[in-house]
């Protein structure tokens, strides 16, 4: 069966990656995690003082940016793959809130967008593979069969986030929360590079009220859908 590239972008906290790896998993492609890739090269600028507070050194970054190297290697106890940087698993100090409050910093820098985006196609030239994030139907695999956008309401991505932190033990207040959501947002759709938006031809999937197993029977559906239209 021909292979095809599946696109999935949205909002944040709207539950793409388990959805996109989930889906990968259940028709065998390979699920890669882009938001993952410009949180590793957050950390490495962390790891190596090149931001300071909310000011990041460009020009020292320029010159390393050769030098960070991103991979993912499927963890056989969890089932997904983890992201290694230059070589070293990173996949929870990734996760760390320090790395989410500056990673919209990192990720709206011109070229390591486009040093991100060049791995991403090379990683997606044989097809067969899932990948997820903000600019993936738009920039990283314009052409791509299938493109979904994932939207769903601010306040229930907020009380999903909350439920989340809860179910871990931490202490989570639903109103900052809320309010990280919608910033979040505006930064996403309002940077000069890359803002996030639906491509035109992708197909729109706000999952407000949506269970799992009934997104899942969507997605499902529309991938068998597009992939006898490209036999
Ligand atoms: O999906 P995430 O929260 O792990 O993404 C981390 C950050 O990277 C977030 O600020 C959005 C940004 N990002 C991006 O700009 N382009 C992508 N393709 C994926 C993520």
């Amino acid at each position: 069966m021909k292979k095809i590239t599946i696109a999935i972008d949205g909002f944040s906290s709207c539950g793409k990656s388990t959805m996109a790896k989930d889906l990968a998993r259940e028709i065998g492609y390979i699920y890669i995690d882009s938001g993952a890739m410009y949180r590793a090269v957050t950390l490495y600028c962390i790891e190596n003082n090149l931001i300071n507070g909310e000011v990041i050194d460009i020009e020292k970054l320029k010159n390393e940016i050769d030098n960070i190297h991103i991979t993912f290697k499927l963890n056989e106890k969890t089932g997904r793959p983890d992201t290694y940087l230059n070589g070293k698993d990173v996949e929870s100090e990734i996760r760390t809130m320090e790395v989410s409050s500056k990673v919209s910093l990192v990720s709206a820098i011109d070229f390591v967008r486009s040093a991100m985006v060049d791995e991403q196609q090379a990683m997606g030239r044989e097809k067969g593979i899932v990948m997820d994030g903000r600019d993936i139907g738009t920039t990283v695999f314009p052409d791509a069969e299938l493109k979904i956008f994932v939207t769903a309401s601010p306040e229930i991505r907020a009380k999903r986030r909350y439920d989340e932190l809860e179910s871990k033990g931490v202490k989570a207040n639903y109103d900052e929360i809320l309010d990280n959501v919608k910033q979040r947002d505006y930064i996403d759709q309002n940077r000069e590079v890359s803002p996030l938006r639906k491509a035109d031809d992708a197909l729109l999937l706000d999952n407000s009220n949506l269970t799992i197993a009934q997104q899942k029977r969507w997605l499902l559906d529309e991938f068998n859908r597009v992939i006898e239209l490209n036999q």
